[in-house]
């Protein structure tokens, strides 16, 4: 068994499996080589022989324990035909978005546009180097996926006006991406994926009223889906900041926390897996601090099962030695 399987079916305390949020990505030169002859970020997401390369790389630099599939999250909208563009410097940008024409979309069609994602996921998790590891699958929270599809960009500290003025117009968006959701997931695991990441990143924008019905509502109805086919599944709601309540209502197999929450006070109130939580911004520093920062959530969650990550991806800045350094810490801690 996959140590990271085995950490969240046995509730191990002895091991700390490790993976990095973005462990594929800019702060790789091999990445960015690839990256540079490939300029539609969604066409490289769409390419199976390459997606599969790039979700590797840091496999073969590091003794990680999953590979999570290079794709993103946005491409559910746009497997339901919303145009999705990533603008160097900028982010992503949508198109405008057509109810009608997404209320029409048939499972098969939607199927069709992001199959090389399956494909993908099919060749890394049947390849030699992730033996005895996890490959992670991921989906993007409904909550999260609302507010690019509605928002069309980074919300970054606010959404635009009037972004719930019409509920109806949200209910049917929410209706259509709990479909596509499962079929997304459910896709994903077929082809290989053995744990699937939920990101609600956008989470922390919520007023404590709205929780219920934008976040642990559908949220639990995905990680019920994901349980009924036997698939463990980590939820990773960033700036929640009450995670004990979440924790409570979703009741994920694992909960990923991100940096700006105590950890202390996650391992005095919180009983399941844990994952995460330094800051990336540790990384961009020396190897003093790195190593002081690594072994303070190593203590912390030394009697508790734990798996090392980020509380966010990792940042385009970073120095590989560091990451590598960060690996071995956690290895032979
Ligand atoms: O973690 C991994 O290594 C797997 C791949 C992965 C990507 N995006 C690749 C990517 C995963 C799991 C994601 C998830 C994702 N995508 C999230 C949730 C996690 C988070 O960061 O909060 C979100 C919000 C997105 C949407 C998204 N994709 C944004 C906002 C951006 C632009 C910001 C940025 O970092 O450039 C992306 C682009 C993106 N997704 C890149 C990568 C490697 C950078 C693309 C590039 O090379 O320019």
């Amino acid at each position: 068994m996959s140590p990271i399987r085995n950490l969240i079916t046995n509730k191990k305390t002895n091991i700390n499996p490790i993976w990095i949020m973005r462990q594929a990505g800019r702060y790789l030169p091999e990445f960015r080589e690839i990256r540079k002859k490939n300029t539609d970020f969604i066409k490289l997401c769409l390419n199976p022989e390459l997606s599969k390369e790039i979700t590797l790389q840091p496999l073969k630099r590091f003794e990680l324990d999953a590979a999570i599939i290079f794709s993103d999250i946005l491409m559910l909208p746009y497997g339901l035909n919303q145009k999705v563009e990533f603008k160097k410097n900028y982010g992503p940008i949508l198109g405008d978005l057509n109810l009608n024409k997404i209320l029409d979309l048939e499972e098969f069609d939607f199927v069709k546009r992001i199959n090389p994602v399956y494909e993908a996921i099919k060749m890394v998790s049947q390849n030699d180097i992730t033996k005895n590891k996890s490959t992670i699958g991921f989906v993007g929270a409904p909550w999260t996926l609302l507010v690019y599809m509605i928002n069309k960009k980074s919300p970054k500290l606010e959404l635009i006006d009037g972004f719930f003025k019409d509920e109806g117009y949200i209910k049917k968006i929410l209706t259509i991406l709990e479909k596509f959701l499962k079929i997304h997931i459910k896709n994903q695991i077929n082809s290989g994926a053995e744990v699937i990441q939920i990101f609600d990143s956008w989470a922390g924008l919520l007023e404590n009223k709205d929780l219920p019905y934008y976040i642990f509502e559908p949220t639990l109805n995905l990680v019920n889906f994901i349980r009924s086919l036997e698939t463990p599944v980590i939820c990773f709601p960033r700036g929640i900041k009450d995670y004990k309540k979440y924790c409570e209502i979703v009741n994920p197999d694992v909960i990923g926390i991100d940096y700006e929450i105590d950890p202390i006070s996650i391992r005095k109130e919180i009983k399941i897996p844990v994952q995460g939580g330094m800051d990336p911004k540790v990384l961009l520093t020396d190897i003093e601090n790195l190593k002081k920062e690594t072994k303070k959530y190593l203590d912390i969650f030394k009697d508790h099962p734990y798996i090392f990550n980020l509380g966010h991806g990792v940042l385009p800045e970073t120095d590989p030695n560091m990451m590598d350094y960060l690996v071995k810490m956690v290895k032979d801690y």
